[in-house]
C-alpha cells in the first residue's frame, strides 16, 4: 500500500511519529509532501498536495494532520474524490474504514497523543471497507460532487 502524508507546522511531530508506525508494517511506501520545519504554512496547500496523490491513483490513501485536523480535513473534503475522516479515538478510525471507506485519514498534533494516534493509525491502515449498504450511502456521497 502507498500512503501519501503531509501536515502543517502544528503537526510535525505527530507526523513523525505516524511515519514510524506506518513503518511498522513493513508493506507500506511512504511519501512525505511536508512540511518538514516549524515555519507556518497554510493547511489548506498541504491538503491539497496529498489529495492530489489520492485523486491521481499515485497513493491508495492519504494521512493529514494539523493542529487540531479540522482545518486540514476541511479543505481536503472539498477535493472530488476525497472522503476525509478526522478521528480523535479508534472506533471512528474504524468506523471511518468499515462504513465510510475514508480514504484519508486527518488528526490534529495539538488533540492527539502520539500513543492514540498510533493506535488510530494501525486500526485505519488495516480495517477495510464493509461495502453492502454502506457502499449505497458512499455512492450518494460521491454522487454530492455532481449536483
Ligand atoms: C495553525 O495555527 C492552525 O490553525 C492549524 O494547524 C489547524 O489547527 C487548523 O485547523
Amino acid at each position: 500500500m502507498k500512503i501519501v502524508i503531509g501536515s502543517d507546522h502544528g503537526a510535525v511531530a505527530l507526523k513523525d511519529e505516524v511515519k514510524m508506525v506506518l513503518k511498522e508494517f513493513g508493506d507500506i511506501e511512504i511519501k512525505d509532501v511536508g512540511t518538514f520545519g516549524t515555519e507556518s504554512v497554510d493547511y489548506p496547500d498541504i491538503a491539497e498536495k496529498v489529495c492530489a496523490e489520492v485523486v491521481s491513483g499515485a497513493a491508495d490513501r492519504g494521512i493529514v494532520l494539523c493542529g487540531t485536523g479540522i482545518g486540514i480535513s476541511i479543505a481536503a473534503n472539498k477535493i472530488d474524490g476525497i472522503r476525509c475522516a478526522l478521528c480523535n479515538d479508534v472506533y471512528s478510525a474504524r468506523m471511518s474504514r468499515a462504513h465510510n471507506n475514508a480514504n484519508v485519514l486527518a488528526m490534529g498534533g495539538r488533540v492527539t497523543g502520539f500513543g492514540p494516534a498510533g493506535e488510530i493509525v494501525r486500526v485505519w491502515v488495516k480495517e477495510e471497507f464493509e461495502g453492502g449498504r454502506h457502499e449505497r450511502r458512499v455512492n450518494k456521497i460521491m454522487a454530492l460532487e455532481e449536483k
